[in-house]
């Protein structure tokens, strides 16, 4: 079997006293696109933070390739971000810079680019998400399925390996997200990049995966094909995928008087 391209090994992490993942095993295969499912509040971003080493696990381990990401060094952990694509959640580009700046910088930061061969990147970049011509914009010109976007084409300004989403259609209308679902299929498909897909949207879900995994309690409860999302019998994934308000899943104060 293939090494994996990262792979969650028995990962434990609690905030103070609160556990949020209490052993997590998941593997991410190259060109995967595997979307990570589940409640909010539930672990995902911090699933995320974990892969890119801002955050170490209780116990466990991550592993990208064969590197132990919780124990590298400062230097090697900034080499491997390089390699990784972040799109966050409500895009996080800096608004006192302009698109160009916004793209530029995480080349700047690793000094090996001059400033001519960086503007025929972003030129690039921008091409591939439909944003060409924006380079003078500031963010706040931008609505937020374009700011979403720009957002994209900056992680990918690296050639990264692996693109981390996290909730790449929150605040998108539903035509939007299409179109932004669209987007990240077609991206890491021309480029063969693996990513993984943070989402509550089902549509979206079952739109982008190749793969799914669903977390609930701390533990992932299903890793499979998107297939066998729709077929699971098991309760905590079928009220998730239906979005029913009746199931295992609620909130904790409705769980008193459900009967
Ligand atoms: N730095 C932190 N310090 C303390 N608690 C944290 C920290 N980061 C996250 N948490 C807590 O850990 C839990 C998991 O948070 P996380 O952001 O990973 O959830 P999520 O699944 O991404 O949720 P959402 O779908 O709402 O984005 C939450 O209860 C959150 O309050
Ligand atoms: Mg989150």
């Amino acid at each position: 079997m293939e090494t994996p391209l990262v792979h969650l090994d028995k990962v434990f992490l609690a905030f103070e006293d609160k556990g949020v993942l209490n052993g997590v095993d998941l593997q991410i295969h190259h060109r995967d696109r595997l979307v990570v499912l589940g409640q909010s509040g539930g672990g995902k971003s911090t699933m995320l933070r974990l892969i890119l080493g801002i955050l170490r696990p209780k116990s466990g381990e991550i592993r990208y390739k064969h590197l132990r990401v919780n124990r590298l060094s400062r230097s090697k952990l900034n080499l491997l971000r390089s390699r990784i694509g972040m799109v966050y959640q409500y895009s996080a580009l800096i608004s006192s810079l302009n698109v160009r700046d916004n793209l530029a910088l995480p080349v700047q930061e690793l000094g090996r680019k001059s400033e001519a061969e960086i503007d025929a990147l972003i030129e690039e970049k921008l091409a591939m998400v439909g944003m060409s011509g924006t380079e003078k914009k500031m963010p706040s010109e931008l609505s937020g399925g374009m700011r979403k976007r720009v957002s994209l084409a900056r992680a990918l300004m690296l050639d990264p390996e692996l693109v981390l989403f996290d909730e790449p259609s929150a605040g998108l209308d539903p035509i939007m997200s299409s179109v932004i679902d669209q987007l990240i299929i077609d991206l890491t498909e021309k480029t063969n990049t693996t990513s993984i897909i943070v989402t509550h949207e089902m549509d979206s879900a079952f739109r982008i995966a190749t793969r799914m995994a669903m977390l609930y309690q701390g533990k992932i409860i299903l890793d499979s094909e998107p297939e066998d999302f729709k077929t699971s019998d098991n309760p905590v994934v079928r009220q998730f995928v239906t979005g029913e308000v009746a199931g295992p899943i609620t909130e904790p104060e409705a769980n008193a008087d459900s009967s």
